[in-house]
């Protein structure tokens, strides 16, 4: 037995020499220190020896195994920190490989024309504000000309809060706001989120405005057209007839409509512009006298024009794209072309 002992722990120390890898030394452990490892059969047989020999057996035994356990954890920290071929190959850093490229962000096609838009206007001295999305039924009907009952509210399919609290359906309750605040001469334009009731493939509840808006004495309507004019060339790059069709907004008087030239066909008619060759755009007009009476201004000293253009339109029309949902879905294979 004692020569056994010195023979199996010969051996082990020899093939654990030779081991390269996790697996190789997994075998061993199986084979050497396993629970029906070669160990653990001499130890079992320990029970069988005369009494006076178990002893100096057992010490001999427990020496030698222990021995093995400890050169066997050696290897596996040799092996772990990749001491030996295999693991070494799986540890290494290789410099000569690319690296990885970050994914850089981008602002959303809404934002990006948004900037565009209010860049412009501050180009021609406007002044940006901006409002509460949470507004009163003051501000967005009241002191617009729009009284309760009124059938301009119908248009609006209004998200109420309470019975006048709501979300506000445009920006044009920040006229009232400004003015209300503050003496003409006024340059203001308002951009931000306005919500309505509403969801089909040129509609989404909650969408983007800039409003416009300019008061001093003598303005007329050929300065709507001039200041529409500059912005349409700039935003589209392109020189783009202008043309207004009569409307109604309670809060400007004359009011309109701005198409302009279809920008993808030239005017010629398409499938963009329903072959009429025209693309609406903005809503406009002179702003309505009893706006001006309700904010303390004297309409017979003070004139001014306001538009409101939508954001998500227009950049419909730019990239040439004919479902507004698409900019609300968050798929990156859309977003990522902007
Ligand atoms: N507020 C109007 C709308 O949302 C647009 C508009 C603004 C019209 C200013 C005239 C003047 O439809």
């Amino acid at each position: 037995m004692e020569q056994e002992l010195v023979s199996l722990q010969n051996q082990a120390r020899e093939q654990l020499a030779t081991i390269q890898n996790t697996s190789q030394l997994e075998a061993f452990r199986i084979r050497f220190l396993g629970r029906k490892g070669q160990f653990s059969t001499i130890m079992k047989r320990l029970g069988k020896v005369p009494k006076e020999d178990k002893p100096r057996l057992g010490l001999l035994a427990n020496g030698a195994k222990r021995e093995i356990e400890a050169l066997y954890s050696e290897k596996q920290t040799a092996l772990a920190s990749g001491d030996s071929g295999v693991s070494q190959c799986c540890n290494t850093i290789d410099l000569t490989l690319p690296g990885r490229k970050p994914v850089p962000g981008k602002l959303h096609p809404v934002t990006q024309i948004m900037n565009e838009v209010c860049s412009i206007f501050e180009g021609l001295g406007f002044a940006v504000a901006e409002g509460p999305d949470v507004e009163h039924d003051h501000y967005n009907f009241e002191a617009l000309n729009i009284p309760a009952h009124h059938p301009a509210r119908d248009m609006h399919d209004t998200f109420y809060v309470s019975d006048s609290i709501l979300l506000r359906t445009h920006t044009s309750p920040m006229q009232a706001r400004i003015m209300e605040t503050q003496q003409p001469p006024l340059r203001v334009i308002a951009p931000g989120k306005v919500y309505r009731c509403d969801s089909d493939i040129t509609h989404t509840p909650m969408f983007h405005q800039v409003e416009g808006f300019l008061v001093d004495k003598n303005v007329s309507f050929a300065d709507l057209k001039g200041v529409l004019t500059i912005f349409t060339q700039k935003m589209f790059d392109k020189e783009l007839e202008l043309r207004f069709r009569p409307s109604f907004f309670p809060f400007t008087e004359p009011s309109a409509e701005v198409d302009i030239a279809c920008v993808i066909c030239d005017g010629k008619g398409c499938r963009v512009c329903k072959r009429t060759g025209w693309l609406e755009i903005l809503g406009a007009g002179m702003i309505d006298p009893e706006v001006f009476k309700k904010v303390g201004y004297n309409p017979e000293v003070y004139s001014g024009f306001a538009f409101g253009l939508g954001i998500e339109r227009i950049a419909m029309l730019k990239y040439g794209i004919d479902d507004i949902r698409l900019y609300y879905e968050n798929d990156l294979r859309f977003l990522s072309q902007f």
